[in-house]
């Protein structure tokens, strides 16, 4: 038996490779042609997905989530990627598209925010969910084939599977819609799925089934999950770590439990005070005002928060603040937010970080 190290320190055991990280991404940037320069909607993002772990991705719109997902599934037609993403050891930033068809819808699926751009209007339900499973196993009989498209459509909680088969996507609703999606991103069984709002168009029933699906795809397959919402709701329920994102750059990363109960970056706290909730604080809510500026506006030295919260000096903000570890695991892109407060909080608050 041969046990191989690997220079880039992924351990393979008679070619199994047996590290717990299944993806590995290293300072990427994701920027687009708009007039004749580029723009950053990912800058500087490093981020680590393992097997049999849920993370969770929040930040408010336009703040680069689905960039993000787009650039791991080498979705960008004509974006410039730099940086390092690799998928179980190996380099996928910028392979061919022949290479990355052969992972895409196998070893790694996505589950798309918008259902009706991402179904062919040509072809029934059963036929688009069929020929993903043939792509990657030609082998099976079409009698198989078909049996595994119908408990498919049944595991994503359509009704008369048989029946949805045959129809075609304007057919169906919204809801329907996003579960043949789903359904067409776990028929292969990924090992990396990354769900882009899955279950924002779908009622608190099908929301919960689609959930407990990628649990399972998690827990039986040993599937590494990237989960991007905005329902912190869902985040807390289902996530292991959480990455928060503003414009572009991901500002803290942390366990869920680290992150809901000691949320370190301005943003993030802005971010949990913004869900309306029912305990004693919530007639001291601080939430930030304003939007994540557009890519063309967004300031590209400095800390690009630093516009959303005026009221704190220019001199007490971190010149170019970069991703660090305050505690093991617990990343904060600032080493200012231990002085940072919101403009209504009292001095008591801030001693006790009260938000
Ligand atoms: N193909 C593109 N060309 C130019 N700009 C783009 C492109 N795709 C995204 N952007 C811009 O990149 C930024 C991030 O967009 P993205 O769709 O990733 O945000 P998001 O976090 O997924 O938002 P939402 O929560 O609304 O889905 C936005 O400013 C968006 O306008
Ligand atoms: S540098 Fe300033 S704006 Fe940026 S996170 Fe720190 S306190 Fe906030
Ligand atoms: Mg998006």
């Amino acid at each position: 038996m041969v046990l191989k190290i690997r220079k880039n320190k992924y351990t393979y055991f008679r070619g199994i490779n047996l590290s717990k990280t299944l993806l590995e991404i290293k300072n990427l940037k994701t920027s687009f042609r708009i007039n004749d320069d580029y723009y950053a909607a990912v800058d500087d993002v490093s981020l680590t997905v393992n097997k049999n772990e849920i993370l969770g991705i929040v930040g408010e719109s336009g703040s680069g989530k689905s960039a993000l997902a787009f650039s791991i599934m080498g979705l960008h037609n004509r974006a410039k990627i730099e940086g390092s993403i690799d998928f179980k050891g190996k380099s996928i930033a910028n392979i061919s598209t022949a290479k990355m068809n052969k992972l895409r819808g196998k070893d790694m699926a996505m589950i798309f925010q918008d259902p009706l751009t991402a179904l062919n209007p040509l072809m029934t339900v059963g036929e688009q969910i069929s020929e993903i499973i043939f792509l990657h196993n030609k082998g099976l009989s079409n009698k198989k084939r078909k049996g595994r498209v119908i408990q498919l459509i049944n595991q994503v909680g359509i009704p008369r599977p048989e029946h949805t088969y045959e129809q075609f996507p304007h057919e169906l609703s919204g809801g329907m819609r996003q579960r043949v999606i789903i359904a067409i991103a776990i028929a292969n069984q990924p090992e990396l799925l990354i769900a882009d709002e899955p279950t924002t168009a779908l009622d608190v029933t099908i929301q919960s089934q689609i959930l407990d699906l990628i649990k399972d795809l998690k827990k039986d397959m040993d599937a590494g999950i990237i989960l991007i919402t905005h329902d912190l709701g869902v985040i807390a329920e289902m996530a292991d770590r959480v990455a928060v994102m503003y414009a572009g750059q991901i500002v803290e990363i942390a366990d869920v439990h680290t992150l809901f109960e000691n949320p370190l970056h301005p943003y993030t706290r802005s971010l949990f005070n913004s869900v309306p909730n029912t305990n004693e604080h919530q007639d001291r809510l601080h939430v930030i005002q304003g939007i994540v500026p557009s890519l063309q506006n967004l300031p590209r030295t400095g800390c690009r928060f630093a516009t959303r919260i005026p009221w704190i000096d220019e001199s007490a903000h971190e010149k170019n603040p970069v991703l660090h570890e305050v505690i093991p695991g617990h990343y904060v892109r600032c080493t200012c937010h231990s002085q940072f407060y919101f403009p209504d909080e009292s001095k008591e608050d801030q001693k006790h970080g009260v938000s």
